[in-house]
C-alpha cells in the first residue's frame, strides 16, 4: 500500500467513526425531506415536494430564519418503507439534518419515524394520518388530523348526508393506513345507525380485483368504502363498473392524486372523498397560496402540496422561536405551535403531537374532485 492509499483508507475510517458528528457541515442548516419521488406513490411524493419548494421559497427570500438561509435536501424513498429509513439515516448521518419533513403514506413515516426518534431529530409528517405515527415518538409530530378522525367523518357524511343504510368496505390490508380507517369505519358506521354488509380487502400490489367486488356485488350496499391509495382504487373503481355496480364509492384522502380522475376514466364520477382541504376555498390566505402556487407549477394546489407547505413554514416558525438550529429546541417549539394560520386550517400542535382540524368532503366532478361540505370534529 502506498502513501497515498494508506491516507484514503484512514480517511474513510475516521469518517466511519465520527459518522454522526462528521456529516458534510454546510453552512446553512439543512433541512432533511423525504418523499416517493417514483414508484407507485409518486403522486403524492411530487406534489407534497412543490408546495415544501414553494415555501422554503418564500422563507428563503425573505432573509430566511434567524439570519440563515435553510439548505433542503430531498431523497427519494420510493414509497417503501426501508427505503424511507434509508433515506432518513442518510439525511441526518450524511447531510447533518438538523429536522426531517416526510412522508405521506403511513406505513413509510412509521417506519423513518423510529430514526429519527433514535437520533432525537425532530420530524414532522405533513401527511401521514394513522395513529401510530406519533405515538410514543417524542420528536415526530404531525400537521393534519388523524384517521380516528377522518373514518368518523366518511361514516357520519354516509349517515347523515347520504342517508344510506348499508355499506360494504373494502380495504388495502398491505398498508397500515388503509387498515386503521376501514377498522374506524367499521366501528362508527353501525353506531350511527348503519349496517355493514360486506368486509372484503387487498394487497397493493394486486392488479385484479374481481374475486372482491363480485363478494360485494352480491351482498347489494347502498355504497362501498374503499380507503385505499389512488393507483389501486382507480383500478377498483373501473372494475366495479364493468361488474355493473353503480353505487358511490367513499374514500379517504388517499384517494388526493392530479391522476385520479383521468386512471379511473370516469368511473368515479359521483363518488366521495374526505380531504385536508380544498383550493376552491375563499379564505384569502388560501387564495393567495393557490395563486402563488400556480405562478410557480402552472396547477392547482391539492391537500398534499397545501400540507407540505404548511409542514414547512410549521418548522420554520419553530426554527425562528428557538432561535437556533438545535434540533431538541427546534423540537420544544414545534410542540408548542399554537394556533397557527394554516392554508388548511388553524395549526395547533396537541399533547399528542397531532393536529385537530376539520376535514373537507369533496366530490368528484368530470375533471377533478370538489367542494362539497366540511365536518369539524366532535366537540
Ligand atoms: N393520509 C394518508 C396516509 O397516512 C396519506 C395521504 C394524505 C395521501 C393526504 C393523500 C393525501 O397514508
Amino acid at each position: 500500500m502506498n502513501l497515498r492509499q494508506t491516507l484514503a483508507l484512514l480517511c474513510v475510517a475516521a469518517s466511519l467513526l465520527l459518522a454522526p458528528g462528521c456529516a458534510k457541515k454546510s453552512n446553512e442548516p439543512v433541512v432533511g425531506v423525504y418523499l416517493a419521488l417514483t414508484g407507485k406513490q409518486a403522486d403524492f411524493g411530487i406534489t407534497t415536494r412543490q408546495g415544501v419548494e414553494l415555501a422554503a421559497e418564500e422563507i428563503n427570500s425573505r432573509q430566511g430564519i434567524n439570519g440563515k438561509k435553510l439548505k433542503f435536501v430531498f431523497e427519494d424513498d420510493r414509497g417503501d418503507p426501508a427505503e424511507a429509513r434509508t433515506a432518513v439515516s442518510k439525511l441526518i448521518d450524511q447531510e447533518g439534518a438538523v429536522a426531517i419533513l416526510g412522508d405521506v403514506a403511513s406505513k413509510n413515516s412509521i417506519a423513518a419515524g423510529q430514526v429519527c426518534q433514535q437520533r432525537e431529530i425532530p420530524m414532522i409528517s405533513p401527511s401521514s394520518t394513522n395513529p401510530r405515527v406519533t405515538q410514543d415518538r417524542p420528536y415526530v409530530f404531525r400537521v393534519c388530523f388523524i384517521d380516528p378522525f377522518q373514518g368518523y367523518v366518511m361514516a357520519k357524511f354516509a349517515a347523515d348526508n347520504l342517508k344510506v343504510h348499508t355499506a360494504a368496505v373494502l380495504w388495502d390490508n398491505s398498508q397500515d393506513y388503509s387498515v386503521g380507517l376501514a377498522k374506524v369505519f367499521l366501528q362508527e358506521f353501525p353506531k350511527m345507525g348503519g349496517k355493514i354488509v360486506a368486509q372484503v380487502n387487498y394487497q397493493s400490489d394486486d392488479q385484479d380485483f374481481s374475486s372482491q367486488l363480485t363478494k360485494i356485488r352480491a351482498a347489494n350496499p347502498d355504497v362501498i368504502y374503499v380507503p385505499g391509495y389512488y393507483s389501486e382504487v382507480a383500478l377498483i373503481a373501473r372494475k366495479a363498473r364493468e361488474l355493473g355496480i353503480k353505487v358511490p364509492l367513499l374514500g379517504g384522502d388517499g384517494w388526493t392524486s392530479p391522476t385520479l380522475v383521468q386512471r379511473s376514466g370516469g368511473a368515479l364520477y359521483g363518488s366521495y372523498m374526505s380531504d385536508h382541504y380544498s383550493a376552491e376555498s375563499e379564505k384569502p390566505a388560501v387564495k393567495q397560496f393557490v395563486e402563488a402556487f400556480k405562478a410557480k407549477f402552472h396547477t392547482e394546489p391539492n391537500s398534499l402540496a397545501a400540507l407540505g407547505y404548511d409542514a414547512t413554514w410549521i418548522l420554520a416558525d419553530a426554527m425562528k422561536r428557538a432561535g437556533d438550529f438545535k434540533p431538541k429546541d427546534i423540537r420544544d417549539q414545534i410542540a408548542a405551535t399554537r394556533d397557527y394560520p394554516g392554508v388548511t386550517g388553524n395549526i395547533t400542535i396537541n399533547s399528542q403531537r397531532n393536529a385537530v382540524k376539520s376535514a373537507v368532503v369533496l366530490k368528484i366532478g368530470k375533471d377533478r374532485p370538489e367542494y362539497f361540505t366540511t365536518i369539524d370534529p366532535p366537540k
